[in-house]
């Protein structure tokens, strides 16, 4: 898999340095290449340097329970902290880690706070996938001449722990990009995350045996949009933030008898974030976006791909959590044309039919992955699970099989 940026190595720029979240991690950069997909670029023409993810903000309907769910289900850590006590009367933040992810759970505390009226029409989601960028009012410069919307206008915040620079610009439907600067001045912020934040250990102990974690880092997210809206967000990604284009794209070929959708890869260039974006295609039945659309209420954030170097493990301490997995046909694995066109992984198929653990290869290597239902009672945003071997691929030989164990359960939802 190729794509525009990967030809010009550039080794002068520090895009590569481990972010302070990757090193707190224990991750090196092998590591991350072959986890996310790591590539090097030159730093030195891009209008708009992105770092790195620097926080996924959800709004969920009870954060103080979703902060135990994550943290006794997915192995995350609590590290922060913002509510009342804090003197924030609005609502409650849990930070929580896992590697190098940051998730921000928040909460309405006060009946007047906006995370309700957020709450009420989209239900628990992203609302805001935060970019950890070098220098802020150099992207917002960039996104204004290019015409994106800013929501917050580069900001100076300060507490006990140091300085941040932070702005936000708007991206699909409700959903923003925080752009988060922590160093200024050669001074890296050294709070648990934002100034107002603070520090938090759980009260919660993992059982005997547990794992330190269950993955390690964000390999991507991808948005939902309107039906005919893909260009125009493809065009916005490049235009607004440079992104390049992968060449993973999903045309109508991918369609079932049902159901079909059209997708398109954008990422920044050293690749740590890729942002799939999914339309509706026109089908003889409602399509897994339009049934996001409906339930979000509009464009959102599907799924968040977590990136681990050893799924069967994750998979089977998930398991022992409760945690429920989409479906995956025993005919799936038995195919002679899929095993042919798999070859040797580095586990026999067994082991990954065992677990129904997905299995695709491009040019460049493969990569196994595995989908849980939804995570909220709404049928909207999920999790996948990703183990990397080489391939630069987000799964497109998997969507078929994909779709149709989707639509079994969409079926039973009867929003077939
Ligand atoms: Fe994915």
């Amino acid at each position: 898999m190729t794509d525009t940026t990967t030809s010009a190595p550039a080794k002068t720029a520090s895009h590569l340095d481990l972010t302070p979240q990757e090193s707190e991690a224990g991750l090196d950069l092998d590591q991350l290449k072959q986890l996310v997909g790591l590539v090097e670029y030159d730093e030195s023409t891009d209008r708009f340097p992105v770092t790195g993810w620097d926080a996924i903000v959800f709004v969920v309907g009870n954060a103080t329970q979703a902060a135990q769910y994550y943290q006794s289900t997915w192995g995350m850590e609590l590290v922060g902290y913002s509510g009342p006590e804090t003197g924030n009367r609005d609502h409650k933040a849990f930070v929580l880690k896992s590697g190098s992810i940051r998730f921000v759970l928040k909460g309405a505390v006060s009946p007047d706070s906006p995370l309700i009226a957020h709450h009420a029409a989209h239900g628990d989601g992203v609302v805001d996938i935060s970019l950890e960028v070098p220098d802020v009012d150099r992207c917002i410069a960039q996104a204004k001449a290019a015409g994106a919307r800013v929501v917050h206008e580069p900001e100076t915040l300060s507490d006990e722990h140091g300085t941040v620079r932070v702005a936000a610009i708007a991206t699909y439907g409700e959903t923003i990009h925080s752009l988060v600067q922590r160093t200024i001045d050669g001074q890296t912020y050294a709070g648990p995350y934002l100034p107002g934040y603070v520090a938090r250990t759980s009260t919660f102990t993992k059982r005997d045996g547990a794992p330190k974690r269950l993955f390690q880092a964000l390999d991507h997210i991808v948005g939902n949009v309107e039906l005919g809206k893909m260009d125009e967000w493809v065009t916005f990604y490049n235009k607004v933030m440079g992104f390049v284009n992968m060449a993973e794209f999903i045309g109508d070929d991918i369609a079932t008898d049902y159901s079909a959708l059209m997708s398109k890869v954008v990422a920044n260039g050293n690749h740590r974030v890729k942002f799939p974006l999914n339309e509706p295609a026109i089908a003889k039945k409602r399509s897994q976006i339009d049934e996001y659309l409906d339930f979000y209420r509009g464009p959102g954030a599907q799924h968040l791909a977590l990136a681990t170097n050893d799924i069967l493990r994750s998979v089977d301490e998930l398991r022992k959590e409760g945690v429920e997995f989409l479906d995956t046909p025993d005919a799936y694995y038995d195919d002679p044309e899929m095993r042919e066109r798999i070859g040797q992984v580095r586990v026999p198929i067994e082991e990954l039919k065992a677990r129904k653990i997905l299995v695709d290869r491009d040019e460049d290597g493969y990569l196994l992955q595995i989908f849980t239902k939804p995570l909220g009672d709404r049928p909207t945003v999920f999790f996948e699970i990703i183990e990397r071997h080489g391939s630069l691929g987000f799964g497109k030989g998997n969507f078929k099989a994909l779709f149709e164990s989707i639509e079994r359960e969409q079926d039973k939802r009867g929003n077939l």
